[in-house]
């Protein structure tokens, strides 16, 4: 097998991962397998899934340079885009399906309720990054530009881990574990970069 052939197929393999989560919970809701709720447990589910892969996202770099694998890099932006397209389903099932498109009710949510101005926050920071992946992007922004408005999502991930944890009523150990490979991943870039410097 060629090595076009190779990355085909491990490109069409990165996209089904990706898209598994999706296809499962379509699967679930169609089977009638969602709970008593299952507005709420497909909210949840695809908020867990954009988090997850924003973790996985952010852990391809240091894969890449410990497995000494840059070639990993070429995955990031479309686990990504991946990442920001399960955020826009789990807003737009809030919006359409929880809320019924009552933007008054939406706004008191974003007002009153933290976890909601959290993720609300995280959302809007998330949608210029996925506005500006194409190639086409990092020319018109110039390289060290996009690079720091790129750097947003060291932020926009421990923001939606706050999100997680607070709106959490009893067990709070998940959301702690995401924190603490987020912490793990961002402590991990701060060492390398001061190794290189
Ligand atoms: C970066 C952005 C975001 C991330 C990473 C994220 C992630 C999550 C996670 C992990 C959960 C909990 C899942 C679980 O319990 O298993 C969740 C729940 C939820 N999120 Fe988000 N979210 C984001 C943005 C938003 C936005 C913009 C909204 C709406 C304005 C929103 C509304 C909700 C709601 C209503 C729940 C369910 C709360 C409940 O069931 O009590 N999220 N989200």
């Amino acid at each position: 097998m060629d090595r076009k052939a190779r990355e085909r197929i491990v490109y069409a393999a990165v996209w089904l991962a990706c898209l598994a989560p999706l296809l499962w919970l379509a699967w679930r809701g169609y089977a009638g397998e969602l709970g008593a709720n299952p507005i709420e447990a497909v909210i949840r589910k695809l908020g867990v899934w954009g988090l997850r892969l924003l973790l996985v996202g952010l852990a391809i770099s240091p894969a890449a340079r410990i497995l000494r694998q840059p070639r990993l890099i070429r995955f990031r932006r479309t686990v990504g885009l991946f990442a920001f397209s399960y955020i826009l389903l789990h807003l737009s099932t809030y919006i359409g399906v929880d809320q019924f498109f009552d933007w008054a009710a939406i706004g008191k949510d974003i007002l009153k309720r933290p976890y909601i101005t959290i993720g609300m926050a995280a959302f809007l920071l998330l949608t210029p990054l996925a506005a500006t992946s194409f190639n086409g992007a990092v020319r018109r922004l110039g390289p060290k530009r996009w690079r720091r408005l790129h750097q947003l999502i060291y932020l926009i991930v421990p923001m939606g881990v706050v999100h997680y944890y607070l709106l959490v009523k009893a067990d709070h150990r998940p959301p702690l574990i995401y924190g603490g490979i987020v912490a793990a991943l961002l402590g991990w870039r701060l060492w390398a970069a001061r190794k290189s410097a």
